[in-house]
């Protein structure tokens, strides 16, 4: 059985019936499966295992501290972008010495926070915060590892929103930069420059943004060698993509086939920031119906009780996220597309949209959907990713609960919020 599949009509995760958590936790509930998230965590290890690999879980593609854990006690490091993430992976037991901080704009705070707990490297992204760095090193008495981003102005052919690899982006420094850096890296006696990162967006469907930006790195790497400066390792950020359709799409094989001649020549052992890849297809988000509604146009419209407040993805991207009933005869296709043709018998063409008070409030419009009434759930699948983490009280809406499966067993890893919750830590003049 997949990690989320229908048997008797009902959708599992693992052996636990969705039907029955949600009657214990309510909905919206995002649910999580630890095997799956142990599995795609395996299989990247094992396509990259001819190199000396360090994985870092993304941290904000998923937050949630008991699915940090879970990772953690496998032996993943973290990738983290503020001293929120650092606190977090350090909570869920991550080790410092294999958690790498990337970001555009580090405080002093943050950055002295990641100092006091030795994390292994810092990925820089502009001279002004080297120059930062390398004073607060100072300081504290530490010499940090340093891997400069590069931003090697290559299309990752990805959303917009999502680019982070071209020359306009804020992120990274190109090479011009980075080679006046290297020849005057004297300058910075209390960091060791010693790596290279490039993250080029997310989710990249093919290997080949990955080769053009590292055939470019190769090159700077030999000049950073030639200069007197070794380079040891190569970070090459996450942006490994899945399915959100059910077609067939690349796995960590495919990209490893590219990537990993291009590591060995470069002679650096080498850094992954995978989140999405790990996480996105192990959760689902599950939300009642709470009215449906046909207008006078024959326009129908379902109305769940999760919201963009709740998953925010497809608001903002028109990211596409299959749907379909919990409880269900009619089979889920293994493949969905933008198929027009007529609509199956017990199939309705509706908008699924949440009760926020924005008309971009839609997970999915004039999708084919089984019928359903007031009542039913709904499960919106590959919400593992940059769901909860992306969740936020908008409308002054408790958040939703996370809840993860191992085997027949399930158990709330954070609760839904309440409406004390939402005002906690507010007052009156
Ligand atoms: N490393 C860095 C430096 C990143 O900025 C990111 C993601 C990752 C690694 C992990 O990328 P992943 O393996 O998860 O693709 N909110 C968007 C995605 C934004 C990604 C931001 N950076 C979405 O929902 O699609």
């Amino acid at each position: 059985m997949d990690i989320f599949d229908y048997s008797g009509n009902t959708l599992f995760c693992e052996k636990v019936k969705i039907e029955d958590i949600v009657s214990e936790v309510g909905t919206p509930a995002y649910i999580y499966s630890k095997s799956a998230i142990l599995a795609r965590y395996r299989e990247l290890k094992t396509a990259f295992q001819d190199v000396d690999t360090l994985i870092c879980f993304s941290v904000k593609s998923n937050s949630n501290l008991s699915l940090c854990k879970v990772l953690a006690e496998e032996g993943s490091g973290f990738d983290v972008v503020s001293g929120g993430e650092l606190f977090r992976a350090i909570k869920a037991g991550g080790d410092p010495s294999k958690i790498v901080f990337a970001g555009v704009g580090k405080t002093d705070k943050e950055i002295t926070y990641a100092l006091e707990n030795d994390i292994f490297m810092f990925n820089v992204e502009s001279l002004a915060e080297l120059e930062h760095i390398n004073v607060l090193a100072q300081e504290s008495g530490k010499v940090p590892r340093i891997a400069l981003r590069i931003n090697p102005d290559i299309d990752a052919k990805t959303h917009a929103k999502t680019t982070t690899g071209k020359k306009e982006n804020k992120f990274g420094i190109d090479f011009t930069e980075a080679e006046r850096i290297i020849k005057q890296s004297a300058l910075y006696q209390n960091v060791a420059l010693c790596g290279l990162h490039v993250h080029l967006g997310s989710p990249i469907y093919t290997v080949d943004p990955y080769v053009r930006a590292l055939k470019k790195v190769v090159k700077f790497v030999n000049n950073c060698r030639d200069a007197g400066l070794d380079i040891e390792f190569m970070n090459i950020g996450g942006g490994y993509c899945i399915s959100y359709s059910g077609e067939k799409v690349i796995g960590p094989k495919e990209y490893a086939l590219k990537i990993l001649p291009l590591v060995k020549e470069m002679q650096c052992n080498l850094i992954l920031e995978p989140g999405r890849f790990i996480v996105g297809n192990s959760g689902i988000l599950v939300t009642r119906v709470i009215y449906t509604k046909e207008t006078v146009h024959g326009k129908k419209f379902i109305i769940c009780d999760a919201a963009m407040n709740d998953l925010i993805r497809p608001a903002l991207y028109d990211a596409f996220h299959r749907i379909w009933p919990v409880n269900t005869a009619i089979r889920m296709p293994k493949v969905e597309n933008s198929d027009k043709s007529p609509l199956k018998t017990g199939m309705d063409l509706v908008d699924i949209v949440g009760p926020v008070c924005e008309s971009s409030d839609v997970f999915a419009a004039n999708r084919a959907l089984p019928r359903v009434k007031e009542g039913d759930l709904l499960a919106i699948f590959s919400a593992g990713a940059y769901g909860f983490s992306m969740s936020s009280s908008y409308n002054s809406r408790p958040r939703p609960c996370e809840v993860l499966v191992e085997g027949d067993r399930y158990c709330i890893i954070r609760k839904r919020e309440t409406y004390e919750d939402l005002v906690r830590g507010e007052n009156f003049t």
